[in-house]
């Protein structure tokens, strides 16, 4: 038996990794995914090879991610229960398509992950994975009852790990848990299971990642302009733009146009991510529904994404057709659902996707936003598609060939006609 484990090299996964090779007697292929969770992955491979893994990928997917999940998603609109921009819903897809790629490869005949039973990514783990190759099966140490007797909690794991000598770093362990990538950081369980808990206090400054409170964000606002080609963010322009890209140390412009440095999907979200984080933009604080019926707090970081979904609907009312949006906003609930519970590649999210598709064939154009104490201001938008027309919507008059005023008592009139046949039934 041949097994491809999800790996990031902590104290949890390297016990699952052992403890799966011992159970199934099988050969244990590591993988880790780079989403940018900003983790030192050098060494990772030497550690999962002496933990007991015959090999070890690491798959470099923070391109793929931006360009292909999170990119699509924000051309969506997408938000869930109207507030969470779904940060680890669109990474569990990626993660595991790249996953299956290599387990197919490999022959492996199962994929294992250390989520646990009682939440969404177990689901979005498995979903993607029946959806990408039916015959490959799927183990969850956490819904193996022998594995949570074993491993009531820390403890256990620790002396497992000291006993099989494998590599652990002594770490402190957070008081909650966290998932972090390219386009977000997750808080949940620990003090926020409570959910009066009020963490934006002073004393809570600590466990933030991405950004600083909106108290402690500068007293002078900031501007970014982003320049949108088809519904993706292709170049942005800043005062200080060279210095972020030396501070960010990995982004690199790949040229320029109009005025913008045009940068890759990837090198937009980590940009938008500084600039938002040092705003204090993109904090959440969400009671959420879970697939699986319970709800859950969660606290959100996700600076570079709320400017982005921000700007992209900024410049859609300048470009797309009003009906057009409103039947693409009204499948917003919908498509962030399939995100939420995992159907990303299920015919009924592809389907929608399509439709999306065809929605930004001209959402080109420009968007000049104003970043200020976790407020995304919107400062302007201009587009060669523009359908805004001054002549139709000025209050001056001297207009009447591009709007007839007179064409509205007609429309209206009919418009009214069932609403007073309504009023006339009397009840
Ligand atoms: N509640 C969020 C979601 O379901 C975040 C999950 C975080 N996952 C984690 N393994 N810490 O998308
Ligand atoms: C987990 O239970 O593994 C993390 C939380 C979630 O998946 O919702």
């Amino acid at each position: 038996m041949k097994i491809v484990v999800a790996y990031s090299g902590g104290l949890d996964t390297s016990v699952l990794l052992l403890w799966l090779k011992a159970k199934y007697n099988a050969e244990i292929i590591a993988y880790c995914a780079d989403v940018g969770q900003g983790d030192e992955l050098d060494g990772l491979e030497a550690k999962a090879l002496s933990t007991g893994a015959s090999k070890c990928y690491i798959g470099d997917l923070k391109e793929d991610f931006a360009a292909n999940y999170i990119f699509p998603m924000i051309q969506a609109g997408a938000i869930y229960e109207g507030r969470y921009l779904l940060g680890t819903s669109i990474a569990r897809p990626c993660i595991t398509h790249d996953m299956i790629k290599i387990a197919l490869a490999e022959g492996a005949d199962a994929i294992a992950h250390g989520a646990t039973g009682k939440g969404n990514d177990q689901v979005r783990f498995e979903l993607s994975a029946a959806a990408l190759a039916p015959n490959v099966k799927c183990i969850a140490p956490w819904r193996d009852a022998e594995f949570r007797k074993e491993f009531p909690g820390r403890a256990e794991m620790i002396a497992y790990a000291e006993a099989n000598n494998i590599p652990i770093k002594a770490s402190m362990k957070k008081p909650y848990s966290m998932d972090r990538n390219l386009l977000h950081i997750s808080f949940e369980a620990g003090a926020m299971e409570d959910p009066w808990y009020d963490a934006t206090t002073p004393a809570d400054t600590d466990m933030y990642v991405l950004s600083v409170s909106p108290e402690d964000a500068p007293d002078k606002a900031e501007y970014i302009e982003i320049l949108f080609e088809k519904g993706n963010a292709i170049g942005l322009r800043h005062e200080n733009l060279d210095a972020i890209l030396t501070e960010l140390g990995d982004v690199k412009s790949t040229g320029t146009q109009d005025g913008y440095a045009l940068l890759s999907p990837y090198g937009v979200m980590r940009v938008l991510n500084l600039l938002g984080g040092r705003n204090g933009i993109g904090r959440v604080d969400i009671v959420e529904n879970r697939f699986v019926g319970m709800k859950s707090r969660g606290i959100y970081e996700t600076p570079g994404g709320t400017i982005l979904l921000a700007a992209h609907r900024d410049l859609e009312t300048l470009v797309v057709d009003r009906e057009s949006m409103h039947i693409r906003d009204s499948l917003i609930p919908k498509y962030a659902q399939l995100v939420y519970n995992g159907f990303w590649f299920a015919p009924e999210r592809v389907a929608i996707q399509a439709l999306v598709t065809e929605t930004q064939k001209t959402v080109t154009g420009e968007v000049r936003l104003k970043l200020y104490k976790g407020n995304v201001m919107q400062a302007g938008r201009r587009s060669p598609y523009s359908m805004y027309s001054e002549a139709v919507a000025t209050m001056e008059g001297g207009q009447e060939e591009a709007y007839n005023q007179d064409d509205a008592t007609g429309f209206i009139a009919l418009n009214a006609l069932r609403l007073k046949a309504t009023a006339r039934q009397g009840l």
